[in-house]
Formats: structure tokens, C-alpha cells, sequence
């Protein structure tokens, strides 16, 4: 299984928001790489925890530029953005327990969520914030 190759069109056009989009791009990319070569797993784990870590302080930028921008979905985006950290915070647990195929299980459902939420959901942001002029 492979993740997604970069293409500059996921970008929504804010500067900051975009680098983070990398950002976790470029450490689930990692997690994949890693899952490859690595014999114990604790460069995963490691890794994992600091996606989780880096994913949240993700949520709270954007959800900052939502509220300044008044955007009328941000409660049920906010939503998602929980229920996501829930979700990470179990697989870390799971993957610290050894339990069963859990990396290959937390790669398939990282894959999944950057497809859409950051390439679905967060879409959406793009052109209302492109009215309210931020970049
Ligand atoms: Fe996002
Ligand atoms: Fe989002």
C-alpha cells in the first residue's frame, strides 16, 4: 500500500494552513516509509505521537481562521476535527499494545481521512476564505 504523491492543487490558498497540510502529509508519507523498513515499530509509535500532537495544533489554526471568518459550517467541521483526535489517540494506543496488524490498520485509516477530510472537507474552505481575502 502507498500513500498519495504531492500535487500543489491541495493547496486551499492559506499560507499558513497550507504548510500544515503538508506538514501532516509529509509525516504520514514518513509512517509509510517507515512501516516498510523497520523491524520493532518504534520509530512508528514515535512517529504516530507526533502526528497526533502536530494534527491538533493543526485543528486549533484553522479552527481560529474559521471563527475569525464567521464560516457557517465550523461547528460540524469542529466535529470532525474531535472525532479525529479521538480516533488518533486510539490507534497510538493500540499500536503502544502491539495489537494485531495495527500499523497497517492506522496506515489504511490515515490514508482514508487525508483523502477526505483534508482533500474533502477542508476544501470547502477555499473559496470562502479566498472572499474574506485571506491568503
Ligand atoms: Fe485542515
Ligand atoms: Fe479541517
Amino acid at each position: 500500500m502507498q500513500f498519495l504523491e504531492w500535487n500543489d492543487t491541495y493547496n486551499i490558498g492559506v499560507k499558513e494552513i497550507d504548510n500544515q497540510h503538508r506538514g501532516l502529509f509529509d509525516i504520514i508519507s514518513k509512517l509509510f516509509t517507515s512501516r516498510m523498513v523497520e523491524p520493532d515499530g518504534k520509530y512508528f509509535f514515535l512517529t504516530l505521537n507526533k502526528f497526533a500532537e502536530y494534527a491538533q495544533v493543526h485543528f486549533s489554526t484553522e479552527e481560529r481562521y474559521m471563527q475569525e471568518a464567521q464560516y457557517p459550517k465550523f461547528e460540524e467541521h469542529q466535529r470532525e476535527h474531535n472525532l479525529f483526535i479521538a480516533q488518533v489517540l486510539q490507534y497510538v494506543r493500540e499500536v503502544q499494545n502491539k495489537k494485531p496488524d495495527i500499523e497497517n490498520k492506522t496506515l489504511v485509516f490515515l490514508k482514508e481521512w487525508y483523502l477526505a477530510h483534508i482533500l474533502g472537507t477542508d476544501r470547502d474552505l477555499e473559496i470562502f476564505f479566498k472572499t474574506k481575502g485571506f491568503k
